[in-house]
């Protein structure tokens, strides 16, 4: 395996239900996503994303194949092996955030420490600046917007420093500015190092993507640069490398 590769599949499958009720939901030959990238998962509705982001980030077992973290091959790990290596090396961002209702912005990015007995309220903070919540750190999110409770999770997913950034329809519960402001963090992140899948039926977000990974039906059938870079490519070809 190629040493910039971050995460690869190899005939992984996803079937849901048993005997005469089993469906196949996912076939996934090859799949490699590099360090550093940028990726687009698309599709319609039901074709196997949020399937393959949980299998992924190690939140569900796939029914046969292998996934490989820099390398290493994980699916056939325990649970507090995997339990370990998803709070280490994944962030999970949710269409829907996911946050503690009852805690504060502050307390949700600082759950995922909660286990590891350190303070991590320093990083808290100035995550919580990043993502341009300075002065909102005590509130709920009841009384925070849709895209500010985004940047809450956003934050959260950074507080312990993934190498993977796994987003599920990141924008699909926000209007059109908040979701601009969304994926300008996530396109900040990526230029800092971070390398991201984000599934999504949002074209903007597809289009700031520097490959579109395109499934029907569980199957990957195109990877291709974005549209942006198609763009950039007819008009300066000697800029753009494959
Ligand atoms: N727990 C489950 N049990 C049975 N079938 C499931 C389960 N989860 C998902 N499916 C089915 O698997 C297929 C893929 O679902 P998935 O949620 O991965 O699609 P998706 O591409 O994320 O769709 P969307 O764009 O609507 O979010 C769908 O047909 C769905 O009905
Ligand atoms: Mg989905």
């Amino acid at each position: 395996m190629q040493p910039n590769v971050l995460i690869a599949v190899k005939n992984l499958t996803k079937v849901y239900g048993k005997a005469n009720l089993a469906v196949k939901v996912l076939d996934v030959g090859n799949l490699a996503i590099r360090r550093g990238e940028l990726v687009a998962l698309t599709g319609p509705s039901g074709c196997g994303k949020t399937t393959l982001l949980n299998l992924l980030g190690a939140l569900d077992r796939p029914t046969a194949g292998d996934i490989f973290f820099a390398g290493k091959r994980f699916t056939s790990q325990r649970e507090t092996a995997l339990c370990r290596f998803r709070r280490e090396k994944i962030g999970f961002i949710f269409q829907t955030y996911h946050l503690i209702p009852t805690l504060s912005a502050l307390k949700n990015v600082l759950a995922p420490a909660l286990p590891l007995g350190k303070d991590y309220r320093k990083r808290a903070l100035a995550l919580l600046g990043m993502v341009g919540l300075t002065g909102k750190e005590n509130r709920r999110p009841g009384a925070l917007s849709g895209g500010e409770q985004q940047r809450v999770a956003i934050a959260r997913a950074l507080l312990l420093d993934p190498e993977l950034i796994l987003a599920d329809e990141p924008t699909g519960n926000l209007d059109s500015a908040a979701g601009a402001g969304i994926i300008d963090l996530l396109k900040e992140l990526n230029q800092q190092g971070k390398t991201v899948l984000v599934a999504t039926h949002d074209q903007r977000v597809a289009d700031n993507c520097g490959r579109n990974i395109r499934l029907v039906d569980g199957q990957v059938i195109s990877h291709c640069k974005s549209r942006q870079d198609i763009v950039k490519n007819r008009q300066n070809p000697a800029a753009f490398k494959q």
